[in-house]
């Protein structure tokens, strides 16, 4: 490690992710899922993504940054309490913020439209949690390369893990490609365990479920 990383974790702190943070989460995110369809739709895309997620009543996450540069990024995680409510407002009072950006990128690469209809079918694709459990989903956490192994991606599924026990979710599910070997080794790490599988954009892909209801979690 770096003195310039190990100065950087020094500093860290976690605060809640804000619209501010957009940018650079679109940057993190492009580096860290590098031929994931979210990626595939661009920067731009992203970045209205990481804007309104916070915004909504169903989205929350974590940045981790150092307290003198707090619009820096130096990690982040992303959730939703319901990933279709999270779906339907997105594709509803929140689609004149992502219409501009999409469209230009469908226009692009008329093949993207396709898949992003698969992306709304998400939410049915995978099985239900048990009855009366409507489980949290983590829909992305990065690190930026630097200064990934030192434990920023534990802070920040701590604080997760955290926040949900704090608004009585007692189920985390994460769904994630199957060729990531290192984020499932992370993942069962912190507690994950392997659902099922399904196929999403022609990509095998992997549901893993954390059950936190027994689980008194460090707060961050
Ligand atoms: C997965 C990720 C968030 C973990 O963050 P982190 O700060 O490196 O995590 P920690 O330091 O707490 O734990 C390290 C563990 O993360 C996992 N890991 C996955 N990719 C890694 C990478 N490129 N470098 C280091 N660790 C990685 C490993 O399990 C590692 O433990 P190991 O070295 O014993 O195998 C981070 O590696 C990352 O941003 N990866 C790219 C984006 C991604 O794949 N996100 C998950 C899907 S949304």
């Amino acid at each position: 490690m770096s003195l310039q990383t190990s100065l950087s974790i020094h500093r860290l702190t976690l605060i809640p992710l804000t619209p501010e943070h957009a940018t650079d989460a679109a940057r993190l995110h492009m580096i860290g899922q590098p031929g994931s369809f979210l990626t595939s739709l661009g920067a731009d895309v992203l970045e209205v993504v990481y804007q309104q997620l916070p915004r909504s009543p169903v989205g929350f996450g974590f940045a981790a940054v150092d307290p003198a540069r707090p619009q820096e990024l130096l990690g982040f995680v992303s959730a939703t309490t319901s990933v279709g409510a999270l779906f339907f407002e997105m594709g509803t009072r929140r689609l004149p913020a992502f219409a501009p950006p999409l469209l230009r990128r469908f226009f692009q690469s008329p093949g993207l439209a396709l898949r992003a209809m698969q992306t709304v079918a998400y939410p049915f694709l995978h099985s239900t949690a048990p009855d009366g459990v409507t489980p949290a989903e983590l829909l992305s956490i990065m690190v930026r390369p630097e200064v990934r192994g030192v434990g920023l991606g534990a802070l920040l599924i701590n604080a997760l893990k955290a926040e949900c026990q704090r608004r009585r979710i007692t189920v985390i599910d994460v769904t994630v490609a199957a060729a990531n070997d290192g984020a499932q080794r992370f993942y069962v790490r912190h507690g994950f365990t392997y659902k099922q599988s399904f196929t999403l954009y022609g990509q095998p892909m992997r549901l893993h479920r954390a059950d936190i209801a027994a689980r008194a979690e460090q707060p961050f």
